[in-house]
């Protein structure tokens, strides 16, 4: 099994509980949901592989550390993983970005598809797929078959709130995907949001409510 990290950074933590809020506005819920993203990401990112290679600084050659030439990608889960997008980035310039459109049906609570554009190379890439919400897991479970359809064998997932029930369905859906919690929330209401949760994401990030 693959392993599942609960962030207990201080400021992961205090960010999350503005976002909680209702009191809080589309705009620093964006910011705010880019920042814990980048903070995250930083954690996600730790067991990178390095490798050593020689430079010259200005006073003599060095041996310094760079990463090893292993492309990366991130995929959100639109509407709301495209706020984790440019907290990424920041840490991890480089990446290629691909974009899974999923909506989820409001009675039924399964995800719909309607939008897949990947790195050509996706299947060499390791993959973070982002998504702020880990509500029933249908979603991110999905998603995570879609780039495995493509040949993707390296994909890590990462959301700032989750629900038991969507970490249990990813954990046997898909026991080989690293999966990194902003934090754990108690349960699902009759309706399919996290308790307490955030209410919902993608309407919060992009003012639709
Ligand atoms: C939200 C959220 C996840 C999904 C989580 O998206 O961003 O993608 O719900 O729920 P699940 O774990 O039960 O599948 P939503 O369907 O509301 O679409 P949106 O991002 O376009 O608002
Ligand atoms: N999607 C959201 O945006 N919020 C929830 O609480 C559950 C699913």
């Amino acid at each position: 099994m693959a392993k599942t990290v609960i962030m207990e950074h201080p400021l992961i933590r205090h960010k999350i509980g503005i976002i909680r809020r209702e009191e809080t506005g589309s705009r620093d819920f964006r910011n705010l949901i880019s920042e814990i993203a980048m903070l995250m990401c930083y954690e996600a990112t730790r067991d990178l592989k390095l490798t050593d290679i020689e430079i010259t600084t200005p006073i003599c050659k060095a041996v310094v550390q760079e990463l090893e030439g292993k492309k990366l990608a991130i995929v959100p889960i639109l509407r709301a993983g495209l706020g984790m997008v440019d907290g990424m980035l920041m840490m991890i310039p480089a990446a290629k970005v691909g974009h899974i459109g999923l909506y989820r049906n409001e009675e039924t609570l399964e995800p719909v598809e309607y939008y897949c554009k990947l790195p050509k190379d996706c299947a060499e890439r390791d993959i973070f797929v982002v998504d702020p919400m880990l509500a029933t897991g249908g979603s991110a479970s999905a998603a995570i078959t879609m780039l495995k359809d493509k040949g993707v064998k390296n994909i890590r997932f990462m959301c700032i709130i989750a629900a038991p029930e969507g970490l249990k369905r990813m954990q046997k859906d898909h026991p080989d995907v690293d999966i990194y919690i902003g934090a754990m929330d108690e349960c699902l209401n009759e309706q399919g949001y996290i308790v307490p949760g955030l209410g919902d994401a993608g309407d919060r990030i992009f003012g639709t409510k």
